[in-house]
Protein backbone atom coordinates (compact mmCIF):
# COMPACT_ATOMS: atom_id res chain seq x y z
CA UNK A 1 0.00 0.00 0.00
CA UNK A 2 1.03 3.50 -0.55
CA UNK A 3 1.96 6.38 1.86
CA UNK A 4 1.52 10.08 1.56
CA UNK A 5 4.45 12.40 3.32
CA UNK A 6 4.01 16.06 4.43
CA UNK A 7 7.35 17.06 4.64
CA UNK A 8 6.45 20.88 6.25
CA UNK A 9 9.00 23.47 8.09
CA UNK A 10 7.12 23.18 11.34
CA UNK A 11 5.84 19.65 10.72
CA UNK A 12 6.56 15.58 8.80
CA UNK A 13 3.40 13.54 8.96
CA UNK A 14 2.93 10.45 7.29
CA UNK A 15 -0.50 9.05 6.29
CA UNK A 16 -1.13 5.52 5.69
CA UNK A 17 -4.17 3.57 5.17
CA UNK A 18 -5.39 0.94 8.35
CA UNK A 19 -7.97 -1.06 7.01
CA UNK A 20 -10.55 1.70 5.97
CA UNK A 21 -9.00 3.96 7.97
CA UNK A 22 -5.84 6.92 7.14
CA UNK A 23 -3.36 7.10 10.07
CA UNK A 24 -0.94 9.54 10.28
CA UNK A 25 2.37 9.09 12.57
CA UNK A 26 3.53 12.93 13.46
CA UNK A 27 6.84 14.54 14.49
CA UNK A 28 8.08 18.26 14.86
CA UNK A 29 10.82 18.92 12.37
CA UNK A 30 13.04 19.77 14.82
CA UNK A 31 16.22 18.45 16.22
CA UNK A 32 18.69 19.32 19.37
CA UNK A 33 22.80 19.01 18.91
CA UNK A 34 24.00 17.68 22.71
CA UNK A 35 27.68 17.08 23.36
CA UNK A 36 28.67 13.19 23.61
CA UNK A 37 29.22 12.27 27.55
CA UNK A 38 28.20 9.29 29.24
CA UNK A 39 25.78 11.17 31.60
CA UNK A 40 23.62 12.62 28.74
CA UNK A 41 23.60 9.46 27.00
CA UNK A 42 22.50 7.60 29.84
CA UNK A 43 19.81 9.70 31.00
CA UNK A 44 18.48 9.63 27.55
CA UNK A 45 18.93 5.63 27.46
CA UNK A 46 16.76 5.92 30.81
CA UNK A 47 14.29 8.08 29.68
CA UNK A 48 13.83 5.70 26.36
CA UNK A 49 14.51 8.28 24.10
CA UNK A 50 15.85 7.66 20.20
CA UNK A 51 18.83 9.81 19.25
CA UNK A 52 21.69 9.47 17.40
CA UNK A 53 25.44 9.64 17.61
CA UNK A 54 27.88 11.12 15.29
CA UNK A 55 30.85 12.01 16.20
CA UNK A 56 31.25 13.86 19.15
CA UNK A 57 27.67 14.48 19.30
CA UNK A 58 24.24 13.49 20.41
CA UNK A 59 21.29 14.26 18.36
CA UNK A 60 17.93 13.84 19.43
CA UNK A 61 15.14 14.05 17.33
CA UNK A 62 11.51 14.99 16.61
CA UNK A 63 9.61 15.76 19.50
CA UNK A 64 11.65 14.58 22.17
CA UNK A 65 14.14 17.51 21.17
CA UNK A 66 11.44 20.20 21.90
CA UNK A 67 10.89 17.98 25.12
CA UNK A 68 14.42 18.06 26.06
CA UNK A 69 15.61 21.55 25.06
CA UNK A 70 14.17 23.02 28.05
CA UNK A 71 15.91 20.37 30.46
CA UNK A 72 19.69 20.96 28.84
CA UNK A 73 18.66 24.43 28.25
CA UNK A 74 19.80 24.22 24.94
CA UNK A 75 17.37 25.80 21.64
CA UNK A 76 16.19 23.13 19.22
CA UNK A 77 17.29 23.69 15.34
CA UNK A 78 15.19 22.90 12.06
CA UNK A 79 16.30 21.72 9.17
CA UNK A 80 13.94 23.68 6.87
CA UNK A 81 13.59 27.04 6.40
CA UNK A 82 10.58 29.05 4.61
CA UNK A 83 9.50 25.66 3.18
CA UNK A 84 12.74 24.16 1.94
CA UNK A 85 15.52 22.18 3.18
CA UNK A 86 17.89 25.36 5.30
CA UNK A 87 20.48 26.75 3.24
CA UNK A 88 22.23 27.77 6.98
CA UNK A 89 22.03 24.05 8.52
CA UNK A 90 24.45 22.10 7.92
CA UNK A 91 22.96 19.07 9.38
CA UNK A 92 19.54 19.36 7.36
CA UNK A 93 20.24 16.33 4.90
CA UNK A 94 20.84 13.59 7.43
CA UNK A 95 18.92 14.81 10.53
CA UNK A 96 15.86 15.14 7.47
CA UNK A 97 16.61 11.78 6.28
CA UNK A 98 16.32 10.11 9.91
CA UNK A 99 13.13 12.21 10.70
CA UNK A 100 11.47 10.96 7.25
CA UNK A 101 12.79 7.35 8.39
CA UNK A 102 11.35 7.72 11.67
CA UNK A 103 7.42 8.35 10.04
CA UNK A 104 7.90 6.40 6.81
CA UNK A 105 9.30 3.04 8.60
CA UNK A 106 10.60 0.61 5.75
CA UNK A 107 8.68 -0.75 2.24
CA UNK A 108 6.58 -3.24 2.69
CA UNK A 109 7.28 -3.87 -0.66
CA UNK A 110 9.61 -3.06 -3.57
CA UNK A 111 8.51 -0.10 -5.37
CA UNK A 112 6.01 1.34 -2.90
CA UNK A 113 4.97 5.07 -3.70
CA UNK A 114 5.51 7.49 -0.94
CA UNK A 115 3.81 10.63 -2.17
CA UNK A 116 5.76 13.79 -1.35
CA UNK A 117 4.06 17.26 -1.27
CA UNK A 118 6.71 20.17 -2.06
CA UNK A 119 6.10 23.60 -2.18
CA UNK A 120 5.56 25.78 -5.70
CA UNK A 121 8.15 28.13 -6.60
CA UNK A 122 6.98 31.12 -4.42
CA UNK A 123 6.74 34.65 -6.32
CA UNK A 124 8.40 37.27 -3.47
CA UNK A 125 11.42 35.30 -3.31
CA UNK A 126 14.37 33.83 -5.09
CA UNK A 127 13.87 30.64 -2.86
CA UNK A 128 14.97 27.71 -4.73
CA UNK A 129 12.71 24.68 -4.88
CA UNK A 130 13.85 22.21 -7.06
CA UNK A 131 16.68 21.37 -5.03
CA UNK A 132 14.44 20.39 -2.04
CA UNK A 133 12.03 18.82 -4.09
CA UNK A 134 14.62 16.43 -5.77
CA UNK A 135 16.35 15.87 -2.79
CA UNK A 136 13.64 14.49 -1.09
CA UNK A 137 12.76 12.33 -3.97
CA UNK A 138 16.31 11.02 -3.67
CA UNK A 139 15.82 10.24 0.38
CA UNK A 140 12.70 9.09 -0.63
CA UNK A 141 14.50 6.56 -3.22
CA UNK A 142 17.56 5.34 -0.97
CA UNK A 143 15.10 4.30 1.83
CA UNK A 144 13.43 1.91 -0.68
CA UNK A 145 10.14 3.27 -2.09
CA UNK A 146 9.03 4.83 -5.32
CA UNK A 147 8.66 9.06 -4.77
CA UNK A 148 6.17 10.90 -6.59
CA UNK A 149 6.06 14.34 -5.70
CA UNK A 150 3.01 16.79 -6.16
CA UNK A 151 2.25 20.40 -5.10
CA UNK A 152 1.27 21.23 -1.28
CA UNK A 153 -1.90 22.91 -2.88
CA UNK A 154 -2.75 20.83 -5.11
CA UNK A 155 -2.42 18.26 -2.13
CA UNK A 156 -5.09 19.61 -0.21
CA UNK A 157 -7.65 19.25 -3.19
CA UNK A 158 -6.80 15.77 -3.07
CA UNK A 159 -7.44 15.74 0.69
CA UNK A 160 -10.42 18.30 0.57
CA UNK A 161 -12.19 18.10 -3.28
CA UNK A 162 -12.99 14.81 -4.02
CA UNK A 163 -17.16 15.62 -4.35
CA UNK A 164 -16.14 18.44 -6.91
CA UNK A 165 -13.96 15.49 -8.56
CA UNK A 166 -10.46 17.65 -7.79
CA UNK A 167 -11.75 21.09 -9.05
CA UNK A 168 -11.28 23.52 -7.20
CA UNK A 169 -8.54 26.09 -5.20
CA UNK A 170 -6.67 24.39 -2.28
CA UNK A 171 -4.20 26.74 -0.13
CA UNK A 172 -1.94 25.26 2.71
CA UNK A 173 -1.29 27.94 5.41
CA UNK A 174 1.81 26.35 6.63
CA UNK A 175 5.00 27.73 9.09
CA UNK A 176 7.49 28.59 6.39
CA UNK A 177 5.39 29.09 3.50
CA UNK A 178 1.53 29.59 1.77
CA UNK A 179 1.12 27.22 -1.41
CA UNK A 180 -1.88 27.83 -3.42
CA UNK A 181 -2.83 25.54 -6.38
CA UNK A 182 -6.20 26.01 -8.39
CA UNK A 183 -6.75 22.43 -10.17
CA UNK A 184 -9.34 21.46 -12.67
CA UNK A 185 -9.83 18.00 -12.66
CA UNK A 186 -6.74 17.28 -10.27
CA UNK A 187 -4.52 19.27 -13.17
CA UNK A 188 -3.23 22.45 -11.65
CA UNK A 189 -3.92 25.44 -13.69
CA UNK A 190 -2.02 28.02 -11.07
CA UNK A 191 0.31 26.49 -8.54
CA UNK A 192 2.29 29.00 -6.51
CA UNK A 193 3.79 29.97 -3.04
CA UNK A 194 4.88 33.01 -1.15
CA UNK A 195 7.65 32.75 1.39
CA UNK A 196 5.46 34.29 4.08
CA UNK A 197 3.31 31.71 6.78
CA UNK A 198 2.95 31.34 10.72
CA UNK A 199 6.92 31.99 11.45
CA UNK A 200 6.83 35.13 9.64
CA UNK A 201 3.46 36.07 11.31
CA UNK A 202 5.71 34.97 14.89
CA UNK A 203 9.08 36.93 13.66
CA UNK A 204 7.22 40.28 12.95
CA UNK A 205 4.93 40.43 15.60
CA UNK A 206 7.98 39.93 18.22
CA UNK A 207 9.56 42.89 16.68
CA UNK A 208 6.94 45.06 16.71
CA UNK A 209 6.01 44.08 20.45
CA UNK A 210 9.68 43.24 22.12
CA UNK A 211 8.29 40.29 22.76
CA UNK A 212 10.38 36.63 22.01
CA UNK A 213 9.12 34.67 18.62
CA UNK A 214 8.53 31.68 21.17
CA UNK A 215 5.64 33.94 23.31
CA UNK A 216 4.32 35.15 20.20
CA UNK A 217 3.79 31.37 18.69
CA UNK A 218 2.23 30.30 22.16
CA UNK A 219 -0.52 33.11 22.15
CA UNK A 220 -1.01 32.74 19.12
CA UNK A 221 -1.23 28.40 19.00
CA UNK A 222 -3.16 28.60 22.48
CA UNK A 223 -6.83 29.93 21.48
CA UNK A 224 -6.00 33.14 19.79
CA UNK A 225 -8.95 34.42 18.02
CA UNK A 226 -8.73 36.97 14.94
CA UNK A 227 -11.77 39.50 15.82
CA UNK A 228 -12.49 42.44 14.32
CA UNK A 229 -12.11 44.98 16.85
CA UNK A 230 -8.66 44.62 18.82
CA UNK A 231 -7.22 46.29 21.67
CA UNK A 232 -4.17 48.63 20.12
CA UNK A 233 -0.68 47.70 21.05
CA UNK A 234 -2.08 44.27 22.43
CA UNK A 235 -0.27 41.17 20.90
CA UNK A 236 -3.46 40.04 19.79
CA UNK A 237 -3.81 43.27 17.79
CA UNK A 238 -0.13 43.23 15.84
CA UNK A 239 -1.39 39.13 15.36
CA UNK A 240 -4.42 40.61 13.75
CA UNK A 241 -2.51 42.93 11.40
CA UNK A 242 0.28 40.42 10.00
CA UNK A 243 -2.77 37.93 9.65
CA UNK A 244 -4.96 40.24 7.36
CA UNK A 245 -1.33 41.11 5.72
CA UNK A 246 -0.86 37.56 4.80
CA UNK A 247 -4.49 36.66 3.74
CA UNK A 248 -4.71 40.00 1.59
CA UNK A 249 -1.16 39.16 0.12
CA UNK A 250 -2.43 35.65 -1.29
CA UNK A 251 -5.87 36.78 -2.42
CA UNK A 252 -4.70 39.00 -4.61
CA UNK A 253 -1.74 37.21 -6.09
CA UNK A 254 -4.30 34.48 -6.51
CA UNK A 255 -6.65 36.78 -8.67
CA UNK A 256 -3.73 38.45 -10.62
CA UNK A 257 -2.00 34.69 -11.40
CA UNK A 258 -5.55 33.32 -12.37
CA UNK A 259 -6.20 36.42 -14.33
CA UNK A 260 -3.16 35.41 -16.36
CA UNK A 261 -4.06 32.19 -17.37
CA UNK A 262 -8.26 31.79 -18.88
CA UNK A 263 -9.68 29.36 -16.10
CA UNK A 264 -12.67 27.29 -17.19
CA UNK A 265 -15.90 28.49 -16.80
CA UNK A 266 -16.80 25.86 -13.40
CA UNK A 267 -17.86 26.63 -10.29
CA UNK A 268 -14.31 26.13 -7.73
CA UNK A 269 -14.95 25.80 -4.27
CA UNK A 270 -11.91 27.58 -2.11
CA UNK A 271 -10.29 25.11 0.73
CA UNK A 272 -8.06 26.51 3.90
CA UNK A 273 -5.84 23.99 5.04
CA UNK A 274 -2.51 24.43 7.25
CA UNK A 275 -1.63 25.14 10.92
CA UNK A 276 -1.70 29.26 10.69
CA UNK A 277 -5.37 28.48 9.66
CA UNK A 278 -6.85 27.18 12.65
CA UNK A 279 -7.38 30.38 14.96
CA UNK A 280 -11.00 31.13 14.87
CA UNK A 281 -12.23 33.53 12.58
CA UNK A 282 -9.82 32.50 10.01
CA UNK A 283 -12.19 31.67 7.62
CA UNK A 284 -14.27 35.37 8.56
CA UNK A 285 -11.35 36.99 7.56
CA UNK A 286 -10.32 35.38 4.49
CA UNK A 287 -13.91 35.56 3.45
CA UNK A 288 -14.01 39.25 4.01
CA UNK A 289 -10.85 39.84 2.20
CA UNK A 290 -11.90 37.63 -0.61
CA UNK A 291 -15.13 40.02 -1.44
CA UNK A 292 -13.28 42.89 -1.19
CA UNK A 293 -10.43 41.66 -4.05
CA UNK A 294 -12.75 39.48 -5.86
CA UNK A 295 -11.27 36.58 -7.93
CA UNK A 296 -11.53 36.22 -11.87
CA UNK A 297 -13.42 32.53 -11.30
CA UNK A 298 -16.84 31.60 -9.46
CA UNK A 299 -16.22 30.63 -5.92
CA UNK A 300 -18.89 28.48 -5.08
CA UNK A 301 -17.72 28.03 -1.35
CA UNK A 302 -14.77 28.56 1.10
CA UNK A 303 -14.49 25.56 3.38
CA UNK A 304 -12.38 24.74 5.88
CA UNK A 305 -10.49 21.39 5.67
CA UNK A 306 -11.97 19.26 7.96
CA UNK A 307 -8.42 18.29 9.88
CA UNK A 308 -5.79 21.73 8.52
CA UNK A 309 -2.96 20.38 10.33
CA UNK A 310 -3.29 16.85 8.36
CA UNK A 311 -4.50 18.01 5.05
CA UNK A 312 -1.60 18.00 2.90
CA UNK A 313 -0.31 14.41 4.18
CA UNK A 314 -3.84 13.09 3.54
CA UNK A 315 -4.32 14.52 0.41
CA UNK A 316 -0.80 13.06 -0.70
CA UNK A 317 -1.73 9.43 0.84
CA UNK A 318 -4.74 9.86 -2.12
CA UNK A 319 -2.68 11.43 -4.80
CA UNK A 320 -0.49 8.05 -4.27
CA UNK A 321 -3.17 5.16 -4.21
CA UNK A 322 -4.54 7.41 -7.54
CA UNK A 323 -1.02 6.75 -9.09
CA UNK A 324 -0.43 3.07 -8.03
CA UNK A 325 -3.96 1.80 -8.61
N1 LIG B 1 -3.89 26.32 16.91
C1 LIG B 1 -3.11 27.07 16.16
N2 LIG B 1 -3.38 28.38 15.98
C2 LIG B 1 -2.57 29.16 15.22
N3 LIG B 1 -1.48 28.71 14.58
C3 LIG B 1 -1.18 27.42 14.73
C4 LIG B 1 -1.96 26.53 15.51
N4 LIG B 1 -1.39 25.30 15.46
C5 LIG B 1 -0.31 25.42 14.67
N5 LIG B 1 -0.16 26.69 14.24
C6 LIG B 1 0.88 27.23 13.38
O1 LIG B 1 0.82 26.53 12.15
C7 LIG B 1 2.14 26.44 11.58
C8 LIG B 1 2.44 24.97 11.30
O2 LIG B 1 1.50 24.52 10.36
P1 LIG B 1 1.81 23.34 9.34
O3 LIG B 1 2.14 22.10 10.09
O4 LIG B 1 0.67 23.31 8.38
O5 LIG B 1 3.13 23.90 8.64
P2 LIG B 1 4.25 23.08 7.88
O6 LIG B 1 3.60 22.18 6.89
O7 LIG B 1 5.18 22.44 8.85
O8 LIG B 1 5.05 24.27 7.15
P3 LIG B 1 5.22 24.59 5.58
O9 LIG B 1 4.09 23.99 4.83
O10 LIG B 1 5.22 26.08 5.51
O11 LIG B 1 6.56 24.04 5.21
C9 LIG B 1 3.09 27.04 12.60
O12 LIG B 1 3.40 28.37 12.24
C10 LIG B 1 2.29 27.00 13.89
O13 LIG B 1 2.68 28.02 14.81
MG1 LIG C 1 2.87 22.47 5.01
Amino acid sequence: MSKGLDVGTMNIICSEMEGDEIVFVQQRNAFLELDYNEMTKMMLDNARVAYVIKGNKIYVLGDDALRFATVFKKSTRRPMKSGVLSPEEKEAIPIIKLLIEKVVGSPEYAGETVCISSPAKPIDSDIEVLYHRKTMEALIKKIGYTPYVIDEGLAVVYSELADTSFTGIGISFGAGMTNVTAAYFAAPIVSFSIAKGGDWIDENVAKATGMSREQVCAIKESGFELKREVELGSVEGALAIYYDQLISNIVENLARKLAEVTPPAVEFPVVLAGGTSKPRGFKALFDERLNEIGLPVNVSEIRVARDPLFSVARGCLIAAKTREG
